[in-house]
């Protein structure tokens, strides 16, 4: 067959866009970590040299730097003056930690996933897993800091409210376990949100829960949030009122195991509320730019984290609802439905 010029020129755009993007990725954990958005967004148009001073770096990677963020369009250049700045729209997603559309902590996961590269080209060859733990450290933080903002956004005002009765119980005082917790920065939200409510995170990942546990300190809510080393399907405690899984049930070996565990630790009209990646049911639902994000980092953490834990049942981060149904009705919950959603998440009510 001949080569379809038209297609070809295509993929070949595509191909360009896609490699400055994956490049980019390391530009922005950059400028994210020496605060060099930060900086723009508070002194408005700069030189490179100015920047440079401003946040104790060298000129000469500063200005590449700059120009990088110039040709991808993450950054605005002023020829004439030689200046750089952020537009309101760019220091939005880029500089504003307090912004729901922060963005560099997802740049933070893309590229410390890929540090396991060489590891998960071995694991397609013997089919074994790599811990959650296993992963270089900036994917703890990267998580943490991409996952907040969209926690902040939508938590309290949506996603607690969409199910039955539990936002009355959380203000007039609840017991709540937050499970697979990671940083906690979810059980912070919720212990803000609710001060008379007591809730434990619990994650296997102890360094994740030591970090919890000064995040919990610095935002004064220590007295009521604690968090412990355990797992989905062990962790200690009954009677709770609400138990919530913010993206990770599909991280885990044994979900139907957790299921059962989640269900005999609750009270009798207590809920589970399951936080999942957005998803359709079938593949071809999931086709879009979206489903490319997740189905990439499944293959590099979601899948082998699974895998590397007992049963290794690997959902994947594109589940879907019927797989999740199946999962909570498997491990004995008799009431299921999706109570909300956003472009990047499901959420899902179980009750026993
Ligand atoms: C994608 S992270 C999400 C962390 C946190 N819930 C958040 O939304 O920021 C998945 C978390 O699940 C935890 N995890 C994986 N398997 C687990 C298990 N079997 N029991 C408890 N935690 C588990 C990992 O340690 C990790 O912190």
């Amino acid at each position: 067959m001949p080569i379809n010029e038209e297609k070809l020129n295509q993929l070949m755009g595509k191909f360009v866009a896609d490699l400055g993007a994956t490049l980019h990725a390391g530009m922005a954990v950059i400028g994210d970590s020496l605060g060099l958005y930060k900086t723009m967004r508070e002194a408005g148009p700069l030189t490179s040299l100015e920047l440079a001073e401003r946040t104790g770096t060298h000129e000469r990677y500063v200005r590449e730097w700059l120009n990088s963020q110039a040709a991808g369009g993450y950054v605005e250049y002023d020829a004439a003056a030689g200046r750089y700045w952020l537009s309101e729209e760019q220091a939005f997603v880029l500089a504003d930690e307090k912004s729901p559309a922060y963005l560099p902590g997802g740049f933070l996961v893309a590229v410390s996933s890929l540090r396991a590269v060489p590891q998960i080209t071995e694991r397609f060859r013997t089919g074994k897993g790599l811990g959650w733990h296993e992963h270089d450290h900036g994917l703890f933080r990267g998580t943490e800091l991409f996952f907040r903002p969209n926690y902040a956004a939508n938590l309290i005002t949506s996603w607690i409210p969409s199910l039955e009765g539990v936002e009355a119980k959380l203000k007039k005082g609840a017991r709540v376990a937050d499970v697979g917790c990671g940083l906690g920065a979810s059980t912070i939200l919720m212990a803000q949100a609710y001060p008379n409510s007591t809730f434990v995170g619990y994650d296997y990942h102890e360094k994740s829960v030591e970090i919890a546990r000064q995040r919990a300190n610095d935002a004064g809510v220590s007295n009521r949030v604690t968090f412990e080393v355990a797992r989905a399907k062990d962790y200690p405690g009954m009677g709770y009122d609400f138990v919530a899984f913010f993206d990770c049930l599909h991280d885990m070996g044994d979900p139907i195991g957790a299921a059962a565990h989640v269900r005999q630790s609750l009270a009798p009209d207590g809920t589970w509320m399951i936080v999942d990646p957005f998803a359709g049911d079938k593949v071809e639902d999931n086709l879009n730019p979206i489903g490319r994000i997740f189905y990439s980092v499944s293959t590099l953490v979601c899948a082998p984290a699974s895998l590397a834990q007992e049963v290794g049942l690997a959902l994947g981060a594109q589940a879907g609802e019927a797989r999740m149904r199946e999962v909570a009705t498997s491990g004995g919950f008799k009431h299921f439905r999706r109570a909300a959603e956003t472009p990047f998440n499901l959420v899902f009510e179980a009750k026993p």
